[in-house]
């Protein structure tokens, strides 16, 4: 391996942050009234976000949380999992993916990934299906890629499975030409700030079913139905989104689209030049898929730890999602789960993300081309 040297340019260069909110005057202003109001919980805001969110997928109903991991939570208990039931999902995820299924008294049934993808497999997953008897798939669209929802739709109608879809990654992702979150019973977004779009902490459950709707509706509101005063229909939560959420979550979705194309177009331009790297492997699209780049991940199987050291001394932001597998946590591990997932624990030793928001200019974007070329660790 050779010696890493600090180049000058690279203390000089200014640092590209890994993930950066882009937040306009829009969406200050948007902000700015619901505090001037002094309405700041369940006001109209929250439910305009809702209904432009399910118009912008096609979905029938939206129903706004405080997070992702409330979503999630809220998704898999108004379908009606919970205690006892086995739920098949990704190792290779965020932890929230995980422990929502535990939080609902639920048994994660983690199977192994596919090696292009790094979404599940869908063997694996009508292997363990049938072998668990299970309730439900909770299948994650990762970095940005939907997953193969023929074949995931395919082994839920054939077994009578629930398919849930964790789309925290993937806004405005689609498979075949139809948007992710709207394939099985529920979807669940996030809108954290590392998110293709925020409103800081947030999240949004979406279904084509109203009752899965209502029921989500009544847990996200402390179990309360809509005008009963102080009487609940259930053991619910405090999960509602904010005014201040909901009206920037309205005008960030204005922006998707367009953000999402800019990350599209710096991924291809990092996939076209990385073709000539064999040391790299960059990420697919397969024909079908459209894929938003909430992350660009690349593998490299040989000298990852002097990668990351590289792109670190040369001020490029890089993260690795994820550096072990939700199972492999001691949290896991002390509540008795083992297992061996070969194909995402090679991943959890190789991946790299680049930066791909939108904020990034083209000069950015040929900094991170030119560095990434360099360098000097590279082997074949
Ligand atoms: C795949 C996945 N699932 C769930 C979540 C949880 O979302 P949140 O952070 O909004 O709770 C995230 C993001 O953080 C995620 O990436």
């Amino acid at each position: 391996m050779a010696k890493l040297m600090h180049p000058p340019q690279a203390q000089s260069a200014k640092s590209i942050p890994i993930a950066k909110p882009l937040i306009s005057d829009e969406d200050k202003r948007a902000v700015m009234e619901v505090l001037d109001s002094g309405m700041l919980v369940a006001g109209r805001q929250v439910a305009d976000f809702e209904q432009a969110f399910a118009r912008y997928l096609g979905a029938r109903e939206a129903v706004a949380t405080s997070s992702g991991t409330s979503a999630l939570q809220v998704a898999l208990e108004a379908a009606g999992i919970g205690r006892g039931d086995a739920v098949v999902t990704t190792p290779f995820t965020f932890v929230a993916t995980g422990n929502a299924i535990l939080y609902v008294g639920a048994r994660p049934v983690f199977v192994d990934v596919d090696p292009r993808s790094y979404n599940i497999n869908p063997q694996a997953v009508a292997d363990a299906v049938e072998r668990e008897h299970a309730r439900a798939i909770l299948c994650v669209h990762l970095y940005g890629l939907a997953c193969d929802m023929a074949a995931l739709g395919e082994i839920a109608h054939r077994t009578g499975a629930l398919l849930i879809e964790d789309c925290a990654q993937a806004h405005g992702a689609q498979y075949a030409g139809k948007k992710v979150g709207t394939f099985g019973q529920a979807g669940v977004f996030s809108f954290y700030p590392s998110k293709n779009m925020t409103t800081g902490e947030g999240g949004m459950i979406v279904t084509n079913d109203p009752a899965l709707a209502e029921r989500a509706r009544v847990l996200v509101n402390v179990g309360q139905r809509g005008g009963a005063e102080y009487l609940y229909d259930a053991i619910g939560y405090n999960y509602r989104m904010t005014n201040m959420a909901g009206a920037m979550g309205r005008t960030q979705l204005t922006h998707l689209d367009s953000w999402n194309k800019a990350r599209r177009d710096h991924a291809a331009r990092y996939t076209a030049a990385f073709a000539s790297l064999p040391w790299l492997v960059p990420p697919v699209e397969p024909p079908g898929y459209f894929h938003v780049y909430n992350q660009y991940t690349v593998r490299v199987p040989q000298g990852r730890a002097q990668f990351l050291n590289y792109l670190s001394e040369h001020r490029i932001g890089r993260r690795v999602y994820y550096p072990h597998l939700v199972p492999q946590s001691p949290a896991y591990q002390q509540l008795g789960f083992r297992g061996s997932y070969p194909v995402a624990e090679r991943l959890t030793a190789e991946v790299v993300s680049l930066p791909v928001h939108p904020g990034l200019s083209s000069e950015d974007v040929n900094r991170i081309l030119d560095v990434v070329a360099r360098f000097p660790g590279a082997r074949e």
